[in-house]
């Protein structure tokens, strides 16, 4: 979701803000635009489309050494041209990551003050706000300073000023802002993987920091002091964001997991090492939060904390937990669970817990991310950059660290899964999907960890293959959506679990009673009668995990469903990688 770009330097600028767009690609956006100083003129090329198009309208002859871009994701207003960022009002042009939920409030001062608009934005009247006040106070980092009383929301912001051919402004609340460094070049931008290929020393800028950037130098203020900023080096290799040959980075991503879950099982279990894993089971309760995926991916563990620990869980969406009551307490542990790290509600959810005194544990794929920091204890997944919006291989790790929680104190040794992933891989898909690809409406049911995981398979084939799709706990079907079933309804079904297979067998035979078309997703230790399903995903007998093994088949299924029907698999329409507004 939006993603900031900034360059000033001795380099081509327009070179480092497409590259630094590309890499911010993957958090889902639906228009891009530049703005730089040429001829000691700012230059705004904009649009509604992709990184590649806007390529096409650039001037090659254009050699800044300044500039700012974003890629925005629609909040208000369409995406179209106007709306897209940078927006310039006045001697001020900027892009701009968040919502400035009073804008409306803020517009209607400005018009009195003979402001008019042209978008639909709240970007637009942070402008004109900020133009607003520059004017009255000739001092940007005092007008920076002011906005944070005014604005309320959320807001990345990176500032161009009329005839100051040298610097950008920078502030940020809420949204995520880093500052890379190099001696005669500095490069801001969202997150890490816009900057890697410039530099690996960079700054992290915490809430209501204000810097003056340019080629030679950084000035970070805060509450009106100037601030010594710690310069991070980041030491992690980020692979080339490369397909590697595959046709969409979520195969790639699909792919990976085999050598990801068996890495990770190894470090843990061939060097005994489960037990430098936090130690959940000290606390009485355990609340899991997240959005999406991630949420789905607090159930399984609720699954296996509670069968393992005897640990009440509570999984909250993380977008509910903000309003509603609770009763979390001192000694609670509240786990947040976020690839990116930057999920503006995660943020909120663990800024409540902490406010609670309650101790929070973060499973984080993005180094240093804002929950990673704000977390009292992290487990990073090492899962590498995702860069499919629908998550995969973070899915399966965060799954699979839950597993290890639960299982920290046992004496429990889990081998090796290459063989029995290598096996899902292999099978042909195109075969389960014939009966998916040309159909409105499918339903996923299970019982008990089985709902769980098809909740999951449920969010990943509606995601990419925008057919209509909803799971259910195989026992509620017949409370009311039953109805929906009709002649060639496809139905998948999971069964793991064999302590409930024959309950769950029973539903499968009430929905074939009415015609549906059954694919079933068993694990293969559980005897299934071949009346009962049209096609089988026959699952390797794992003992602890099941999750992982059958949710890999599920979303291969979904993408070749998506294949199938020549969607944008990578970057589904409308979705956004990483949330970060309300
Ligand atoms: C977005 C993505 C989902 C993801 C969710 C949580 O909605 O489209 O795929 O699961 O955010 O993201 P996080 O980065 O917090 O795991």
């Amino acid at each position: 979701m939006c993603g900031i770009i900034g360059y000033v330097g001795k380099n081509n600028a327009l070179k480092a803000l497409i590259n630094g767009l590309k890499a911010l690609e993957y958090r889902g956006y639906d228009s891009v635009g530049v703005a730089y100083f040429l001829n000691d003129k700012i230059k705004i090329i904009k649009d509604k489309g992709r990184i590649n198009e806007l390529e096409n309208n650039i001037d090659i002859n254009d050699l800044p050494n300044i500039g700012i871009g974003h890629t925005r994701w629609a909040t208000h207003g369409v995406p179209n041209k106007i709306n897209a960022h940078p927006h310039s009002v006045g001697n001020i042009t900027l892009v701009h990551n968040g919502i400035i939920e009073n804008y409306l409030e803020l517009k209607e001062e400005l018009i009195k003050h003979d402001y008019n608009f042209k978008s639909d934005t709240d970007t637009e009247v942070a402008c004109a706000y900020i133009d607003y006040l520059y004017k009255n106070n000739n001092d940007m980092l005092k007008t920076l300073h002011e906005i944070q009383n005014i604005f309320i929301g959320s807001y990345a912001l990176c500032i161009l000023i009329n005839n100051d051919f040298n610097n950008i402004y920078i502030t940020k609340k809420g949204s995520p802002l880093i500052l890379g460094i190099n001696t005669d070049e500095k490069i801001i931008a969202s997150d890490i993987s816009a900057i890697i290929s410039y530099t690996k020393n960079y700054i992290i800028l915490e809430d209501n920091d204000i810097g003056i950037i340019n080629r030679d130098n950084y000035k970070i203020y805060n509450n009106n002091k100037l601030i010594n900023k710690e310069i991070l080096t980041f030491d992690k290799n980020i692979d080339s964001i490369s397909k590697d040959g595959y046709d969409h980075f979520m195969l790639k991503e699909i792919y990976e997991e085999n050598e990801l879950i068996n890495n990770t099982l190894n470090h843990y279990f061939n060097n005994n090492l489960l037990s430098s894993l936090p130690d959940i089971s000290k606390y009485k309760s355990i609340y899991i939060v997240g959005c999406g995926s991630a949420y789905n991916t607090g159930l399984v563990g609720k699954y296996y904390i509670e069968k393992y620990l005897n640990i009440p869980v509570y999984v909250e969406l993380a977008s509910e937990f903000r309003y509603k009551k609770l009763f979390i307490k001192e000694n609670d542990l509240v786990i947040a669970i976020s690839q990116s790290g930057e999920t503006a509600d995660t943020i909120e959810a663990v800024k409540i817990a902490k406010e609670r005194n309650a101790k929070v544990l973060g499973i984080i794929n993005t180094y240093q991310s804002t929950i990673a920091r704000l977390s009292d204890e992290v487990i990073y997944i090492n899962a590498g950059i995702e860069v499919a919006v629908a998550t995969t291989k973070a899915y399966s790790l965060q799954v699979l660290y839950l597993i290890l929680l639960a299982l920290r104190n046992s004496n429990i040794v889990i081998n090796n899964i290459d063989k029995e992933i290598n096996t899902i891989y292999n099978y042909d898909y195109k075969k389960y999907i014939k009966h998916l690809v040309n159909t409105e409406h499918i339903f996923f049911i299970g019982r008990g960890i089985d709902y769980y995981l098809s909740v999951e398979g449920c969010l990943k084939l509606k995601e990419i293959s925008y057919i209509h799709a909803e799971s259910y706990a195989a026992g509620e079907l017949k409370h009311g959506t039953i109805s929906l079933i009709d002649k060639g309804t496809p139905v998948i079904a999971i069964i793991t679990d064999n302590d409930i297979a024959k309950k769950t067998i029973s539903n499968i035979k009430e929905v074939k009673a009415r015609g549906a078309h059954v694919i079933i997703v068993a694990s293969d230790n559980i005897n299934i009668d071949k009346e009962i399903y049209d096609e089988i995903i026959s699952i390797p007998y794992n003992k602890y995990l099941l999750p992982i093994l059958s949710i890999i088949s599920m979303q291969l299924l979904s993408y070749y469903v998506a294949k199938e029907k020549k969607c944008d698999i990578d970057k589904p329409r409308n979705l956004a990688k990483s949330v970060t507004v309300e």
